[in-house]
């Protein structure tokens, strides 16, 4: 069993040690090519929460190249995209951003161009990229970030573009140098990958089979962030109650999360994304008695009709789903919820969609994300026939959002005269006031000094105009 995590450590550091070669020589060459006094960098990272701690793997390897960071394209000597392609509208507008980069790319022909993430992992939008936005440089998939030096080496050393696709299992999910861009609040991966091909979703496609992160090398970076005192850790993978599968220790997502809880310190643990077909009465069993697991879930339901739920390959009904928040509430009585939904799936009635208003209303979600629909190639459920208008689901959509503000207006109100303890997040500048989340993930504005920034503070909630929260701080 130690064996073969021995036997993987020395295959990944084989291949940092060779990475480790090509970042001298991007050191080197970025020195004469930069523009200023020292290599610039811009990273945008659009999409979920695994992107985003991947654009802090590649930033940490462009610090290790020489790099510092800019937020100005227009100065950077590197500007690199790792984009996101759940949604035709999140992949718009990454393609009308990398078109603005041409004339970036005229004024200063030096500057090198990067797209990443998950857009490109799909054929006819590397094809894209490649054919009708020659400035791009570099185009590589979600499996080969760990190249990112040998990419630019290539790049830099034979003036050409390169594109690197990678296999689905050649990430290296150890070892990798992490740019956090948080004080504060952290993100550790625990899982990569999606086997659930939900009918709707390209990320198994994009992002390729499940892999789990041996324990010991989790606790290890989860150790490390409290000693460096983050207050926040959330536990990312896209569906973290199914971590374990793969590995040789048997061990679940609940016995994980009641490792991590046993380390000491005055921080809180959130993870993301639960799918409720996984989510055991173990693990709320778990974050009942825990010590720094608010009592908070994020559990997609995504439709509250048994048919759409079967069309979209979800694989729990909807009275299972209602099973597991009453269970939820009886372990747990102060317990909140969040979920996505989707509104519009093809071939949903309005009589469906009816089901999830119910459901909305019956659980009583803190917060919402919502999205219409939205045709991803490849998927199964692109191939259905969809004959609903996209005027009328945008009506659904109107009347979601309206159920929903009410339930989350009356829970706002329903906050005032508790006393919340709260993380710190930043000030608004709007009203000057400090944000803080509560362990519910509400936002509580109130007055108070700057040295309470990254910080628990604890505050007495007086007012909730909407659903915005507002507070005083208790001695
Ligand atoms: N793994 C997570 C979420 C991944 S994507 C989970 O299973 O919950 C985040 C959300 O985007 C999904 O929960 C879903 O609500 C939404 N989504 C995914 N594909 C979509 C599509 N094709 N159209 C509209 N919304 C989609
Ligand atoms: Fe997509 Fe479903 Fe996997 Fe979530 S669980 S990433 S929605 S396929
Ligand atoms: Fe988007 Fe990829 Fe995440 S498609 S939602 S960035 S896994």
């Amino acid at each position: 069993m130690v064996e073969v995590a021995c036997l993987q450590d020395r295959e990944t550091q084989q291949i940092l040690s060779q990475q480790a070669a090509y970042m001298a020589d991007v050191r080197e060459r970025m020195k004469t090519r930069t523009r200023g006094d020292k290599p610039l960098a811009f990273v945008r990272t659009y999409g979920c929460q695994q992107n985003v701690a991947d654009g802090e793997k590649i930033k940490g390897l462009l610090a290790e190249m020489g790099f510092s960071f800019t937020d100005g394209p227009e100065e950077a000597d590197l500007i690199l995209f790792n984009t996101c392609a759940v949604r035709e509208h999140a992949e718009d507008r990454v393609f009308g951003n990398v078109g603005a980069l041409k004339h970036i790319k005229k004024r200063h022909p030096s500057v090198v161009i990067a797209v990443c993430g998950c857009m490109t992992e799909q054929e006819q939008v590397a094809q894209r990229l490649k054919k009708s936005f020659p400035f791009v440089d570099l185009v590589f998939g979600t499996h080969v970030i760990h190249r990112l030096p040998e990419m630019l080496s290539t790049c830099l050393s034979q003036e050409k573009r390169v594109y690197l696709h990678g296999e689905d299992g050649e990430e290296v999910l150890e070892g990798l140098p992490v740019r956090r861009d948080g004080t504060s609040r952290a993100w550790v991966t625990v899982m990569v990958g999606c086997d659930n091909f939900c009918s709707y979703c390209i990320v198994p496609y994009v992002r390729g089979r499940e892999k789990s992160r041996e324990p010991q090398f989790i606790l290890e970076e989860f150790r490390q962030l409290v000693a460096e005192g983050y207050k926040e850790i959330t536990l990312l993978g896209q569906n973290v109650n199914s971590y374990g599968k793969g590995l040789n220790e048997d061990i679940n997502f609940a016995e994980l999360l009641r490792r991590l809880d046993a380390v000491e310190g005055d921080y809180r643990i959130r993870f993301m994304t639960s799918h409720p077909k996984d989510a055991s009465k173990e693990l709320f069993d778990v974050i009942a008695h825990s010590r720094h697991i608010p009592h908070f879930i994020h559990l997609p339901f995504q439709s509250g009709n048994d048919r759409v739920l079967k069309e979209m390959n979800r694989r729990y009904t909807r009275e299972q789903y209602l099973e597991l928040i009453r269970y939820a509430r009886s372990v747990m009585p102060d317990v909140s919820f969040t979920s996505d939904v989707i509104v519009g799936f093809p071939g949903e009635t309005y009589e469906e969609f009816q089901d999830t208003l119910s459901l909305i209303r019956e659980v009583e979600f803190t917060n919402l994300f919502t999205f219409i629909y939205s045709p991803r190639e490849g998927t199964r459920a692109a191939k259905l026939p969809d004959p609903v208008s996209h005027e009328e689901k945008t009506q659904w959509f109107a009347q979601l959002l309206k159920a929903q503000e009410e339930i989350a207006v009356r829970r706002s109100q329903a906050m005032v005269g508790r006393v919340e303890r709260v993380l710190v997040e930043d000030r608004t500048p709007k009203t000057a006031l400090l944000s803080g989340r509560t362990a519910g993930s509400l936002m509580v504005d109130f007055p108070g000094g700057d040295e309470l920034l990254g910080q628990f503070a604890t505050v007495k909630v007086t007012g909730a105009k909407g659903w915005t929260l507002t507070g005083e701080l208790v001695e």
